[in-house]
């Protein structure tokens, strides 16, 4: 039995003896009375080992509160540092978040201005925090298309988080799922005119394999997203990890980005634990059938 503190009351969850290493008291810190009704329903040894989200809803978020749109994003980071905290806490392998698309360049030259500034912000402000919790930051997407200044602090985050050994936090900038299978594809192409050039014969045209192709996405040592969660409640994947989905449970919240606070991902965890994952297969029959 392990004691989770809030702030007056302290609540009992039964967590197998063999898992006390991965929840403790300390690795969620205090939890709320709502927390704590939601974890004692979690099992800790079936959580996914990727969770990517599309973090929706901040301008709707700031609209309904007479705000303008950037006050949603802004809003927005907090919810995306109470998921990165919790997520490494609970020694989930990695967690992708989707921050600005190859589409969002459509939107108004002040809120991308806005959207880029911020994100140099929260590197920054956030560095303490992934150091604490050994967590190792990497961008995804076309991020030679982005402004010098934007470039140079997406490599000094990631190169000062190279050697911690815990969660891999991948944020998607510039992201696109379908640009992303177009450039592993060139990739493939340029190793393959390469070696043709050293050697005088490479692979030619032989067929490309889905390994392959696997091997050259931006997520290519990564497993692939389990759980896939929406929140604002639109159910579109928009051009998110196309290829790494293929399995994924997907979770949509009504949720607003900015509202999207610890006990609603401990919610998509609940959910996707009582999902049933067959990746093709049919169930497995019950004993009395399988004679
Ligand atoms: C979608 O809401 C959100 C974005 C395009 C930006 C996401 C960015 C953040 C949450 C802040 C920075 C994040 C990190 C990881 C530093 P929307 O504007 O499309 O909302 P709407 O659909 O209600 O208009």
């Amino acid at each position: 039995m392990l004691t989770l503190r809030h702030k007056e009351d302290s609540f009992k969850i039964a967590v197998p003896h063999s898992l006390h290493h991965i929840v403790s008291q300390e690795t969620l810190g205090p939890v709320t009375a709502e927390e704590a009704r939601l974890l004692e329903y979690l099992d800790f040894s079936r959580l996914p080992r990727h969770i990517a989200v599309i973090m929706d809803g901040n301008g709707r978020w700031a609209q309904k509160r007479h705000l303008p749109r950037v006050a949603g994003h802004r809003s927005g980071t907090q919810s995306a540092r109470t998921t990165i905290e919790t997520c490494a806490r609970l020694h989930i392998e990695a967690l992708t978040l989707y921050a600005f698309s190859v589409e969002n360049w459509r939107r108004p030259k002040t809120e991308i201005e806005f959207l880029m500034q911020l994100l140099r912000e929260y590197i920054r402000k956030e560095m303490p925090l992934l150091q604490k919790n050994n967590i190792r930051l990497r961008f995804l997407g076309r991020i030679d298309e982005l402004p010098d200044a934007v470039q140079k602090d997406t490599r000094e985050a990631a190169e000062a988080t190279a050697k911690n050994t815990g969660m891999v936090l991948s944020i998607a900038l510039n992201y696109g799922g379908r640009a992303e299978i177009v450039d592993a594809m060139n990739a493939i192409l340029a190793a393959r005119a390469a070696q043709t050039q050293t050697n005088g014969h490479g692979h030619g045209s032989s067929p490309v394999t889905e390994e392959q192709l696997a091997q050259h996405l931006y997520t290519a040592d990564l497993p692939d997203p389990d759980l896939l969660i929406r929140t604002s409640g639109e159910m579109r994947v928009s051009n998110f990890l196309l290829w790494q989905i293929a399995y994924a449970e997907i979770f949509v919240t009504e949720t607003l980005w900015p509202d999207f606070n610890r006990a609603r991902l401990l919610e998509a965890l609940l959910d996707f634990q009582k999902r049933e994952r067959r990746y093709g297969a049919i169930a497995a029959p019950p004993a009395s059938a399988a004679r």
